[in-house]
């Protein structure tokens, strides 16, 4: 992807044929498709479940009371929501708010994979069960949460669900602690994408001088 402009209508393309999906069952049932929000340019995607009835209603991820309290989390980390992009495992609104079924996330998967080539982010957070299990099968989030794993160029941040931690109040210092690690993650991959570039700029010229 060379530039901004690109990306953008990049993901206007990807946003244009999820809100005419019909692959698989949540199309007949849906209002309308939630592709997901936020720049082209952002450096960190969330990857929740899927919509609920108010996102399903506005056509927009996480506006609810745990997308509420999700935009506080990330302040509280010094990341505004308007930098982030925010997205699900599946776009349509599964009824009465029932897990995604594993056709559904499969019908949808392809979406997400080009919404995360185009972005290229530098940290995706999961939030919740079904966006973990992407990237961290058979684990626990009890276990796992708020410590990332390097994924080639990105780190992955296995996060409770924000309506996990307004449910169980315990929760709430947890997850606001794994929020608060963001910008350190941050730097982490700034770091090693630094390294990489340099090395890539360095090998013509060691490949040139073995020449010699
Ligand atoms: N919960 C989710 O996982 N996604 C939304 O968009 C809203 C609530």
């Amino acid at each position: 992807m060379v530039n901004d402009q690109d990306r953008a209508a990049a993901m206007a393309q990807v946003a244009a044929e999820i809100r005419v999906c019909t692959t698989c069952e949540l199309c007949r049932t849906r209002t309308q498709a939630v592709p997901g929000e936020g720049p082209a340019t952002a450096r960190i995607l969330l990857v929740g479940e899927g919509p609920g009835w108010h996102e399903d209603q506005q056509g927009k991820p996480f506006i609810g009371n745990s997308g509420k309290f999700l935009s506080e989390l990330l302040a509280s980390a010094g990341v505004s929501r308007e930098e982030v992009f925010i997205t699900n495992v599946v776009k349509c609104r599964p009824p009465s708010n029932r897990d995604p079924m594993p056709d559904e996330i499969a019908a949808c998967a392809e979406f997400l994979d080009r919404q995360i080539a185009i972005l290229d982010p530098e940290i995706v957070v999961t939030l919740g069960r079904f966006s973990m299990a992407r990237w961290f099968p058979g684990e626990r989030i009890s276990r796992i949460h708020g410590q990332a794993k390097r994924d080639g160029r990105r780190m992955i941040v296995p996060m409770y669900h924000p309506a996990a931690a307004l449910h169980q109040g315990a929760l709430r210092p947890v997850i606001e602690e794994d929020f608060a690690r963001l910008p350190k993650i941050l730097g982490e991959v700034e770091r090693f994408r630094e390294a990489e570039a340099m090395k890539s700029r360095e090998e013509p010229r060691i490949q040139q001088q073995s020449l010699f």
